[in-house]
Parts: C-alpha cells; structure tokens; sequence
C-alpha cells in the first residue's frame, strides 16, 4: 500500500447556511504535486484551511504520517511541517519583507530581536528562490506579483514538509510563473509534498503528478495527470461539458461611446488614445507594467491626470475622481478586489447597493430597502454568485464569487462604458464563461465595454478590437481574426527605442 504523508477522511465543515464540505475524502503522497481542483465555492480552500490548522473540522479524520491528529491550530500545523500560501494576499504592508518571513516566529537573542540574523536568513531564503528584492523593503511598497513571492518564501522559509499553495500564480507574471515552478520541482525532489490550487488549467501540465476534484463541497474523483486531458478534468469540475469556451455575439458598431485623447498620467499613462464604440468590447494587452491598470485608474479618476481629454458622447467631460466618473456612466471593475473592490466587512448585498445609493435613496436620502432588495437579487441571479445569502459577508465568500460581487454591483446602474480589469482573475472556468456572457451582455445593451486581461486566449477570444499597450502606450490594434498570440507579443514588447520599427510578418 502506498504511504501517504497527508489522509483526510470523511471531513465535513458547515457554516452558517452552507455546507463547505460534505464528507469530503483526500490523500497526499510524499514528494507529488497534486493539483486540487474545482469550480468556484467548491470547498477547495476551507479544506486546506482545515488541514492547515485555521479552521477546525465538524466531523471526520485528519492524519498525518498516519497519526490521527484530532485538533491542531496553525502553530500547530506548522509544528507538524505544514505551511500554506493563501489565495489573498496576507502580508503586512506596514512591515518589511524580513518582519513579514519571520513574522510570528521572530528570532531572538537573550530576549532581543535579531534583525541581523532575520535578514540574513530572509536573504539567503530570497536568493534561493532567485528573488530579488532586499529583505529591507517595506512590502506595501512591493507590486502584487513581488508580494506574491514573499509570500512563498515566507511559508518555505518554515521548512515546509507539506506544502499548500492556493492560486500562488493569479498575480504573477510568466517568468515569475516560470521561477516558481522550477521552485516546485526542486521542492518536490526534496521529498515536499504539494497541493497546488490553481483556475489556470493550462498551467498544470508543468508540474502535476494527480488530480483531486471537488463539486459543490463533494469528493469527485482523483486522476492520474498523465492519464486524463483537461477536458475530462473540466466536465468533472463542473458536471457537464462546456462546449463554448469563449461564447462570442456579434452586434453592429455603433456610434462612438468614449475618445480618449493624448492621456497621460503619471509614469505609466503616455500619450494614450482609444476610443470605444457602441456594440464593442475593446480588449487591452500587454505584458505586466505596460501601464493597462494605470490606464483604467486614470480614465476612471483614482490617480490624476496630467493631461488629455475624455470625450463621452461627443461631450468633454472632466474627471477628478471615481465619483465624477460614475455619475457621467464609466464605472470601473478593479484588479485587485480585496483592496479596491469590496468592503470585506460589509455584507454582499451592502457591496452591491453601496456605489449605487444615488439610484436606491429616496429624496430625503433614506434608503428604499425593497429596492436594494431587488437590485441585489437581480444582481445575484444574473451572475450565479453563490452564497448563503445577501446579508454574508462580502469577504466570507470563495474568491471567485467576491470578483463575481465586484462585477455585479456595477451592473444595476445604467452605464455607458464599463471597465474591467481582469475580470476573470482567480475565476473557474464555468464562471469564467458567465463573465463573458455578461460583458456581451453589456455590448448588446449598446455599452462600450473594455477589458485588461493578460490572458491571450481570452483577450483573442472575447475582444472585437484588441489594443496592445507597452511601456504607458498603445504600440498596436489589431482585429481577432488577424490576432495571433505572437503578434499581440510583438507589439507588448515594443518597448520605447524601438516603437517606430514597424511589424513584419
Ligand atoms: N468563513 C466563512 N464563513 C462563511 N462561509 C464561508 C467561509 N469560508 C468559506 N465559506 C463558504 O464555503 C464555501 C466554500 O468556499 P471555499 O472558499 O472553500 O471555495 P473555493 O473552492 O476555495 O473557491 P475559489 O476557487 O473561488 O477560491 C463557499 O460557499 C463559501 O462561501
Ligand atoms: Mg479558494
């Protein structure tokens, strides 16, 4: 019989109105990669969070080295040689890299901190992951993707037996992507087992030995990488085919929605034009710090502009702030939607009313409860976000349903341009497939619609005009049909000595 390091048995978890998990079975061998898959809310993280030490079990068995383990708390947990990345960032941005690594578990010398030695040992953990960034550095001042990586170099900083990465790549670039895995290869040969949570399916073949699927809170099944393909994981993730991966509808071009001109803001937005029309989605490429973001929060009022003009149906319109942009119809789906996007700590229903107060307050500013009601269940059922109820937490739900909520609070107003950035970050496959039906939705309402995605095949398979953005500006446009990834490449790497080289094919 093989040895398992890691063997959960029956394992339930219950929360206030919804079974996380229903007698859920999972094992885990020493030194594989097991790629723990579902769709969105499928319980992927409650159980990891159970084997972690978070949260506590209701009901079934944890052992690990076939030690029945009855409770643990995360010290515990760590005690045990478990350490797990969270899919949300959970760094403090106050604290340097090195205070974040050993936060919790500081180095001490008779009773003092020694930061000498953190820093040290921070240093060499950085340098093994190739990681440069000075242990020094304040993490808030990190971009996400960097942070990302401290993260990782945090939990394997504890020596990590049993290793737990939930989404580590939604926020990394490819040659980080590509470090990391080289990473989890050394880690593997050294014996470490891991479970690798991930929506980026494509990414899997790199470095997974099985498969382990839950629905709906159920054990499905468990596969042998090698002996199954993606399609058969997807049908088992979401209990049936899906036959359109990118559900496309064509609507005739309209009249011009949206003209920027010459905007530039900041060290990322150059001399940026775009325009947007009726019956189209626009989707915005490029590499990471091509300024697709900084161009959103620019447009939409949350960083200054230094110059440019915004023209809204044929009229200048002036934006100083969020606020302004979404009284005038531009209204903006962020990137990261913990910081941005959600009051963690306000229930959904609060999420999806709160930007729309102008349109739910009577003339006395007292809020028409009944009409909030209404706007939250349309938004609710039209996007399948699933949770218990309206009154949860915002922050309570599974990742994918919290970018779900950030999409839908946008969608009971009556805009004119609305502008996502990676709408589908961190989403699974089926609901990645909804997202792509609302935006098209939105384009047959007559609603210009633009999108930053960094995800080629979507970006071809979505846009009806792609736009490549590198260094802070536009360096290419180009049609879907005539669309390759190589070309969309071509253009995210102009980069500025070369910008008036033209295309060759
Ligand atoms: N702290 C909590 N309080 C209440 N409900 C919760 C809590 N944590 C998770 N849930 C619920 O449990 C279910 C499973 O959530 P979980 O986060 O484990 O899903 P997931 O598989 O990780 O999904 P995703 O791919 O979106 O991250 C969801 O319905 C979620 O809303
Ligand atoms: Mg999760």
């Amino acid at each position: 019989m093989e040895k398992f390091i890691v063997e959960l048995d029956n394992i339930t978890k219950e929360f206030p109105g919804v079974k996380a998990l229903d007698h859920v079975q999972f094992n885990l061998k020493r030194g594989e990669v097991l790629a723990f898959l579902g769709e969105n809310g499928a319980g992927k993280s409650t159980l990891m969070k159970i084997l972690s030490g978070i949260y506590a079990k209701d009901e079934g068995t944890i052992k690990v080295d076939g030690k029945v383990i009855d409770s643990m708390s995360p010290k515990e947990a760590q005690e045990l040689g478990i350490a797990i990345i969270h899919q949300e960032l959970n760094m403090c941005a106050h604290l340097s890299v090195a205070e974040n690594i050993f936060l919790g578990r500081e180095k001490t010398k008779s009773g003092v901190l020694s930061n000498k030695e953190m820093k040290q040992e921070s240093l060499e953990i950085l340098k093994r992951l190739n990681i440069d960034i000075d242990p020094e550095t304040i993490v808030g001042s990190l971009p996400v993707s960097k942070q990302q990586m401290v993260e990782i170099a945090k939990a394997l900083s504890t020596n990590a037996r049993i290793l737990i990465m939930d989404e580590p790549t939604s926020a990394l670039t490819s040659a980080e992507i590509d470090e990391l895995f080289r990473i989890i290869r050394q880690l593997k040969q050294e014996g470490c087992a891991i479970v690798y949570i991930s929506h980026r399916l494509e990414e899997l073949q790199h470095i997974t030995d099985r498969v382990t699927i839950l629905r709906d809170g159920q054990y499905v099944t468990t596969l042998d990488f090698q002996e199954t393909d993606l399609e058969r994981i997807v049908s088992f993730m979401v209990g049936r085919e899906i036959t359109e991966k990118f559900p496309r509808v064509s609507c005739k071009k309209g009249k011009k929605i949206l003209e920027i001109r010459k905007l530039n803001a900041g060290k990322l937005v150059r001399d940026v034009d775009l325009e947007l029309y009726e019956g189209e989605i626009v989707g915005i490429a490029g590499l990471m710090g091509a300024g697709r973001t900084e161009t959103t929060r620019a447009i939409f009022g949350v960083d200054p502009k230094e110059s440019g003009e915004i023209i809204l149906d044929g009229k200048t319109i002036e934006i100083q702030r969020p606020i302004d942009a979404i009284k005038s119809g531009i209204v903006l789906a962020p990137e990261d939607r913990k910081k941005d996007g959600l009051c963690t700590k306000l229930s959904v229903g609060d999420n999806i009313a709160l930007p729309n107060l102008d349109i739910l307050c009577d003339r006395l500013g007292v809020v028409n409860m009944k009409k909030q009601q209404g706007m939250v269940e349309k938004s609710v059922s039209d996007l399948k976000i699933k949770l218990a109820g309206a009154e949860v937490n915002a922050g309570s739900l599974s990742g994918g349903n919290q970018q779900k909520v950030v999409v839908g609070k946008w969608l009971a107003r009556n805009s004119r341009v609305v502008i996502f950035d990676e709408p589908t970050r961190g989403i699974d496959v089926a609901a990645k497939v909804e997202i792509y039906n609302l935006m098209n939705q939105l384009k047959q309402q007559g609603i210009g619609v633009m999108f930053v995605s960094s995800e080629m095949p979507e970006i071809m398979g979505i846009s009806d005009r792609i736009v490549v953005m590198c260094d802070g500006r536009i360096t290419g446009e180009l049609l879907p049909e005539e669309a390759t990834q190589d070309k969309i490449l071509r253009y995210a790497t102009q980069f500025e000595k070369k910008i008036n080289t033209s295309i060759s094919e």
